[in-house]
This record gives C-alpha cells, sequence and structure tokens, in this order.
C-alpha cells in the first residue's frame, strides 16, 4: 500500500516528509515524490526507485524554506512504477497537487469526461483523473474544501488522499474513504498520514479519520467535516504509547497476523472493479479483449501452486476450461508437449520465482499464450507475461504468504466466473449466487477473524509440540491441506503432511498414533461424507483429531475429534474461511514455540534462484 504524510507547521517541511517517508518504507513501494511551497507556486520533484533516487533530485535545491508540504511512496496499481505515474499528481491548471493510497474505481470514465473538457493527462494513473475531477469542481464562489468534498463525492472505490492549492498556502486538505489515514496533532504543527510511523517522533496525539470524513489543517488549525453536507464533526484525540516497530506492525504483533487481518480488505481490493454490482456479474477488465483459453495449463511455486489447484475445479466447472495445474520447477525439466489453442498461466506473489519465471519463458517459446497473475507490478513475470492480472493485495512483508493466496483465489475465482460468462458455460443463477457471496465475504471475514485467533490460539497451545502432524482434505479442502502443512512447516518447524484424504488407506494411516494429530478440512461440501469416514478411520486408531468443519445440521453430524466450527459458506467458497483459520493455527503455534514468524530460518520472500 502506498505512503502518505503531509504537514503544515513550523519546521522545514521536505526534510521532515522525506523522513516521513523512510518511516513508512517497510509499507513497500516503487517510486516517490514530494510537493512542497516554494515561491507561491507548488514544487513537485518525483522519483522512480527508492527513496534515495528522490533525495538524489532534491540534493541542492532550495528546499528548507517551505513548513508546508506533503510526500507519498507509491505501491503502483494503476500504471508501471515510472516516475510520470509517481505520486504527488498535478492538475492540469497546475492550481492544486494530490497524493492517494486506494483504487477508484470509476477513473475511466471520469477520465473520459475530463478528456472531452480538454484536460490531457500525463500519467496512467488514477489519481491524475482525480485530482482533475477536483480542479473541473473549483469555480468562482466555491471554496477549494466544496470543490475538493464535491470530487470526491462522485470518486468510486477507496482513496485516502491528501491535497494542496496553490492558492490557499499553509493548508493541506485530506479525506479518506475504505484507506487508513489519520491527523497527528503536534504545537504549530499538524499531520496527515498513513500511517502513525510517519510522524511519531513529533506527535503522538493522533486523531484516527473515519471514512467519509475530509480534513483542512494548517499549522494552528485542523478541522474535520463530513464529507456528505461538510457538517464539522468532532474528533477525540488519542494519545499512542506504541515504540517505532510497533507502529509499523499497525500495533500487531507481527507482519504477518497484521497480513492475515488485512485479508478483508484486500479481498475487497482485488475485486474493485472487477465485479458490477449491479447485474451481480463478474467483469475482469485485464480479461475483456482476450478470448478464453480452450485449454489452461496453471504452473506455480509452493502457495501459489495451492492457489492453482484450488480454482481448478472452479475453472473447469464454472468456465468449461480444460485445466491442469503442474509444479514449475517440474514443468520447466520436463519438454512439455504445448499447443497453440492453451495458455500457460503463471502465478507467483512476487513476480520474482525463478523456477515460475523459467516455465513461462518455456511457454512462450512452445507458443502457448502466457497468461500471469502476480501481486507486484513491474515484476518480471508480469512484465514478460502476454497478459497479467493484479492480485491487489499490496505489499506482503511477511516471508509466509497470507493475504497473497486469498487475492490468489479471489482473481481466480473471477477468473472463472467471466470466462464462464463469456462462454456461457455456467447458468446466470449461478453467476449471481457467486458474486453475492463473493462480495458478503470481506465483511463476514473481517467479523470471524478475532474468534478464529483465540480458537486458534487455545488448539495451537494444545498441538505445538506434536513430532508431526496431517493436514487432510478432498476437493478444493485438498490443496488447502497442503497449504496448512506448509504454514506449519515454514512457522512452526513441525513436519507435517498435507494429503488427500482419501489417500490415508494406501499408506499414510501407518503413521496415526495417539501424539500424531491430524486436522481434517470438512466443510458442508458433497465430499464430507466420504471425508467423515476417514475421520472415523483416525479416530478408531486413537490419533486425536481436529475437524474444520460447519455447524451441525441433520445427515451432517460429527461424533468425532475436536470440531472447529466455521461459518458455513455458499457453493465452493468454503476456502476463504478455512485458509484463515489454517493460517491462525500455524501464527500462534509458531508465536507459542518463540519462532521467528516474519522472518522464518532458511526461507526468502522470494525465491529468485533455483
Ligand atoms: C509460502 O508461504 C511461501 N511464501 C512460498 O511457498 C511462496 O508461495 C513460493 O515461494 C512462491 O512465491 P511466489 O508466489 O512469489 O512465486
Amino acid at each position: 500500500m502506498c505512503g502518505i504524510i503531509a504537514y503544515a507547521g513550523h519546521r522545514p517541511a521536505v526534510p521532515l516528509v522525506l523522513e516521513g517517508l523512510r518511516r513508512l518504507e517497510y509499507r513497500g513501494y516503487d517510486s516517490s515524490g514530494v510537493c512542497f511551497e516554494q515561491g507561491g507556486d507548488l514544487c513537485v520533484i518525483r522519483a522512480s526507485g527508492k527513496l534515495q533516487e528522490l533525495e538524489d533530485k532534491l540534493s541542492g535545491m532550495q528546499i528548507f524554506l517551505a513548513t508546508t508540504g506533503m510526500g507519498h511512496t507509491r505501491w503502483a496499481t494503476h500504471g508501471a512504477p515510472t516516475e510520470s505515474n509517481a505520486h504527488p499528481h498535478r492538475s492540469f491548471r497546475g492550481g492544486l497537487c494530490l497524493v492517494h493510497n486506494g483504487i477508484i474505481e470509476n477513473y475511466q470514465e471520469c477520465k473520459n469526461e475530463l478528456l472531452r473538457k480538454g484536460v490531457s493527462f500525463q500519467s496512467e494513473t488514477d489519481t491524475e483523473v482525480l485530482v482533475n475531477c477536483v480542479e473541473d469542481e473549483c469555480g468562482p464562489g466555491l471554496s477549494n474544501l466544496e470543490a475538493f468534498a464535491r470530487a470526491l463525492s462522485k470518486a468510486q472505490g477507496a482513496y485516502a488522499v491528501a491535497m494542496m492549492a496553490r492558492d490557499e498556502p499553509g493548508t493541506i486538505y485530506a479525506a479518506r474513504q475504505s484507506a487508513p489515514l489519520l491527523l497527528g496533532i503536534g504545537t504549530g504543527e499538524n499531520f496527515v498520514a498513513s500511517d502513525i510511523p510517519a510522524f511519531l517522533s513529533y506527535t503522538r496525539d493522533v486523531v484516527f479519520l473515519e471514512d467519509g470524513e475530509i480534513v483542512r489543517m494548517t499549522a494552528s488549525s485542523w478541522e474535520v467535516f463530513s464529507l456528505e453536507d461538510l457538517r464539522p464533526v468532532s474528533k477525540n484525540i488519542q494519545r499512542i504509547e506504541w515504540d517505532m516497530q510497533a507502529a509499523q506492525k499497525g500495533g500487531y504483533k507481527h507482519f504477518m497476523l497484521k497480513e492475515i487481518f488485512e485479508q478483508p480488505r484486500a479481498l475487497a481490493d482485488c475485486m474493485a472493479g472487477r465485479l458490477d454490482s449491479r447485474r451481480m456479474e463478474a467483469n475482469v477488465p485485464e480479461l475483456m479483449d482476450a478470448e478464453p483459453p480452450e485449454r489452461l495449463r496453471i504452473v506455480a511455486c509452493g502457495t501459489s501452486y495451492h492457489a492453482g489447484l484450488w480454482a481448478m475445479p472452479l475453472l473447469e466447472e464454472w468456465a468449461g476450461i480444460p485445466c491442469t495445474v503442474e509444479i514449475a520447477s517440474e514443468f520447466r525439466y520436463r519438454k512439455p508437449l504445448l499447443s497453440r489453442d492453451e495458455a500457460v498461466l503463471v502465478i507467483s506473489q512476487s513476480g520474482e520465482t525463478a523456477d515460475t519465471i523459467a516455465a513461462l519463458r518455456i511457454a512462450r517459446a512452445g507458443g502457448a499464450r502466457v497468461l500471469a497473475l502476480c501481486n507486484v507490478l513491474g515484476s518480471s513475470i508480469a512484465r514478460e507475461a502476454d497478459l497479467v492480472l493484479y492480485t491487489q493485495a499490496g505489499p506482503e512483508i511477511s516471508v509466509a504468504s497470507t493475504k497473497a493466496l486469498s487475492t490468489q483465489m479471489m482473481a481466480l475465482t473471477l477468473m472463472a466466473l467471466h470466462w464462464g460468462r463469456v462462454r456461457g458455460s455456467v447458468n446466470e443463477d449461478t453467476r449471481h449466487k457467486a458474486v453475492s457471496a463473493l462480495l458478503a465475504l470481506p465483511d463476514q471475514l473481517q467479523s470471524l477473524l478475532p474468534g478464529l485467533q483465540s480458537e486458534a490460539r487455545s488448539l495451537a497451545q494444545r498441538y505445538a509440540h506434536a513430532k508431526g502432524m496431517f493436514f487432510l482434505g478432498r476437493g478444493q479442502s485438498y490443496p488447502l491441506a497442503l497449504e496448512g502443512a506448509l504454514k506449519v512447516k515454514e512457522l512452526a518447524y513441525i513436519h507435517a503432511e498435507g494429503y488427500a484424504s482419501g489417500e490415508m488407506k494406501h499408506g499414510p494411516i501407518a503413521l496415526i498414533e495417539p501424539d500424531f494429530p491430524s486436522f481434517f478440512l470438512a466443510p458442508h461440501d458433497a465430499l464430507f461424507a466420504k471425508t467423515k469416514s476417514n475421520l472415523e478411520e483416525v479416530c478408531a486408531r486413537s490419533g486425536p483429531v481436529i475437524v474444520l468443519t460447519n455447524p451441525q445440521r441433520q445427515g451432517m453430524e460429527l461424533r468425532d475429534g475436536t470440531q472447529w466450527i466455521l461459518p458455513e459458506a455458499w457453493g465452493p467458497l468454503a476456502g476463504f474461511f478455512l485458509l484463515p483459520a489454517l493460517q491462525l493455527f500455524s501464527y500462534e503455534a509458531a508465536s507459542s514455540l518463540g519462532k521467528d514468524v516474519d522472518q522464518p530460518r532458511n526461507l526468502a520472500k522470494s525465491v529468485t534462484v533455483e
């Protein structure tokens, strides 16, 4: 996610803003920029790459006079990570500058309207559209606050924004909708930022903004209004006692826990602009001009491979596309026979995994069309694929993949629904029910997560000392069983096997004994009865069983095992509730064992070597 800091006070603004951006570097970014008042105008300096590039550009410039300014580190969502796409963005007539975190879903239609009015654009970003929407609202008798509010009221999607106006020196405007933004209240100085670390060195007095609130701030004043009607809103100042490191994790103990709890937001961002909630249809812009493939070969590593396995039934049943899923390090060495009518979909959070890049290149050399599902814009895989979709998960700092997987699952579900609609291979009723279920997911998950964590903690305390464990599931629960086992291995360093539960009888059941727990993933799907009998086979051999399932109902009773009850999900979407439970179990097990949760031994966030 992008980082924002804006300042109005008595100190030199540019050095303070740069320091604040450094405090936000952990959020991940690929370009940056500052805006400050200079000689009655707004001066904007931007650079691609790391903050050092920006500082090099600023060195030698007179940057110590300005006491009002703002800065931004950009995590690219629309448009490559270039200087021209970096924030701040200046309006066409030059009177406004704006920085933004989030996604404006209706930016294209706004842009088209502005183009018709003669506005020209220098970048590919939704942010430049937004600042010009504000300028378009400016007019005689209208304050900058009113123009700002009018433009934001027309914007759809998520935003945290800060704005400066040439004709109003010393003033910062800001607003938030579904993206974090808060005020730092100092003495003779005030701050706006995406996150507390940006200004924690200067003040611990914070005002948390809510969605639909808009701010006008100067060195000596700050006012909050309701975006809807500009009615003043009274806010409480809260005292933050965190140290800097705790602040960068948003108060969570680890980045992994923060990213698990970011999943509702990440899923909403992944859906943004790809679902038509009026028609209740999936409408993936990236797929609009591409024929659905006749056959699809999914290739990936690790957790991303599990995403492909999980989505395969949806792509076959909903999109009617025959699908295979392969591990990249195997695919690349077996001389696959590729045909021109098939596509290869590579899945990679980092977009830099060596085996997956190699697989992409083999697919291209073999004449297949290459699609990519990535989280990092401008990554090698994103650049080399014929077509790329982004999961919009935001930067994933913890080595263990969490929100990367749930957003991959979301993106693949949207692809299956989009292709299913285009090919006519899934009926309208199913599509509408699926979209309705997907739209409800972020809120459901938001309310589910805290309870999941306490359940996970108590189970972890019972089982974290096991010498080994099984994770077992059928159908779409099988890939999640693999993921649950991987999480326990990589975080708690416990040997865990993910297995198709129907395979137990073919050997692994020999491992069952009283100190060898088995996690069964048994949502109330078509395979529940089969999984239940596997579970009973394990119990009959005195193996401890923890079963992730749904509330009991007629014909779905479970007599054995410790039940971890999750809400029933619609159709094939149970994985969105099973996955965070597994993530939290591994997190709590690793925490209780005192492991290095965010940087497990021997692991790298991106495996850029074979
Ligand atoms: C899982 O927690 C790991 N992060 C690892 O398995 C990862 O999924 C794998 O290395 C693939 O990485 P990628 O998605 O960046 O290609």
